[in-house]
């Protein structure tokens, strides 16, 4: 969930720096790129060479030596995070204040990134009103404080200011890049459910997809930001607001639908179960009953997701759906490659609990490189957001 996220963490003077040790390692695991920046008082409580060593990255604390200047202004915008944990009280104090005696208060400054903090002190010190003023007021400039717990203190008392646990830091931090609008002017175009190929005026050739994997997926994109366009077959499925819907009943009219809206697309999502055969003739009168055999003669609908697979370019990726009963990886690569897409994500009529009507899915992503991402038994709308998080780390979008 963190891949490639850019993690500016500020280690100020607390007893609870130890902390900040534990959370490197997680941020690290979750695939941050993390680099660390000391006060100067935070040395007394952590060795910089350990956070040298578990970030990977060299460790800064001072503003300039003899003969180098540190370019706080870069290191603000690189960041996609500046965390500050723990934050002590003389820290707070200067944020709020605006000081600027050290490195870390001056890419506090000059940061574009978002601040979030994680405060850690005694109790009293805590609760006294010049530190809730100080936190009010960085609040109001836009900062994010991860609450402190109540628990045993470096004092040996017991009550509010111990700072939050790495593993607690971590799920905010998860939370905040989910929330975030990163596909923020993107366009998305996905498609869902099922095709309805027409034999007279009252009878179809259908299946019996439901439309609420993809309908999933469309909300997952619109809900980070994403400028989604959700091209529907006939489904009963209500969907969220804010995305632009669509209908449509034929594999035809979807063909034209997704033709017209693909250019533009940095991401196009095939979830509709489209039909392969449609009637080779249309009566446009009921047909009346006659023969005891009735043969009904089909012909081919165009295959949209080939198609779009023929006119992509580098830029925009493409991710198809195999629904499969044998030989379910080899199918799901090979439809991978013929149809030249990006990311395939295969479910199983063999598994319990997925495919069509469901409430639930069970999916396997595999990439053009045969790795395969294997997610358990889960609702359709958490299986949406894995396989959004993967097209997102996909080529890093
Ligand atoms: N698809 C499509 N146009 C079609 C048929 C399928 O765009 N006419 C897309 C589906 O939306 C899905 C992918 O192709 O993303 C795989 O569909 P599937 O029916 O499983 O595979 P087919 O290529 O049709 O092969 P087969 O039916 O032989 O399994």
């Amino acid at each position: 969930m963190l891949s490639g996220k850019k993690i500016l963490l500020g280690v100020t003077g607390s007893i609870a720096a130890y902390k900040a040790v534990f959370l490197i390692r997680l941020l690290v695991k979750a695939g941050a790129e993390v680099k660390v920046i000391m006060t100067p008082s935070a040395k007394d409580f952590v060795s910089p060479l350990t956070f040298s060593t578990l970030s990977k990255n060299e460790v800064l604390i001072d503003l300039f030596n003899e003969t180098s200047w540190a370019n706080h202004v870069i290191l603000g915008r690189w960041a996609d995070v500046m965390l500050i944990a723990p934050l002590s009280c003389n820290t707070l104090a200067k944020m709020a204040g605006g000081h600027c005696d050290n490195l870390l208060l001056a890419i506090y400054l000059s940061s574009t990134a978002p601040v979030m903090c994680v405060p850690a002190m005694d109790e009293d010190m805590w609760s006294h009103p010049s530190t809730q003023l100080n936190l009010n007021k960085i609040k109001s400039f836009g900062n994010t404080i991860i609450p402190v717990g109540n628990g045993e203190l470096a004092s040996g008392l017991y009550g509010e200011g111990r700072m939050a646990e790495p593993e607690q830091i971590l799920q905010h931090l998860q939370d905040f890049f989910l929330n975030s609008k990163e596909l923020t002017g993107r366009k998305i175009l996905v498609t869902a459910g099922p095709t309805h190929e027409a034999i007279d005026p009252v009878r179809f050739i259908g299946n019996r997809s439901s439309g609420k994997m993809g309908i999933a997926i469309a909300e997952e994109f619109s809900r980070r930001g994403g400028e989604v366009t959700l091209i529907l077959g006939p489904s009963q499925i209500e969907v969220g607001k804010n995305i632009h819907i669509i209908n449509v009943t034929s594999a035809q009219e979807m063909y034209e639908a997704c033709l017209n809206n693909f250019t533009g697309a940095d991401i196009t999502v095939m979830a509709a179960a489209v039909a392969d055969y449609m009637p080779h003739d249309f009566s446009t009168k009921k047909i009346k009953k006659s023969e005891d055999i009735f043969m009904l003669e089909l012909k081919r609908t165009n295959d949209i997701l080939k198609k779009l697979g023929e006119q992509k370019n580098k830029d925009q990726i493409i991710v198809g759906f195999a629904l499969e009963t044998d030989n379910e990886k080899e199918n799901a690569l090979s439809k991978l490659k013929n149809k030249n897409i990006d990311l395939i994500v295969l479910n199983s009529l063999n598994d319990e609990g997925a495919g069509f009507g469901t409430d639930t899915n069970k999916v396997s992503i595999f990439d053009k490189h045969r790795n395969e991402l294997y997610f358990d038994t889960k609702s359709k709308k958490l299986i949406a957001k894995d396989i959004v998080n993967t097209i997102m780390q996909h080529k890093n979008v």
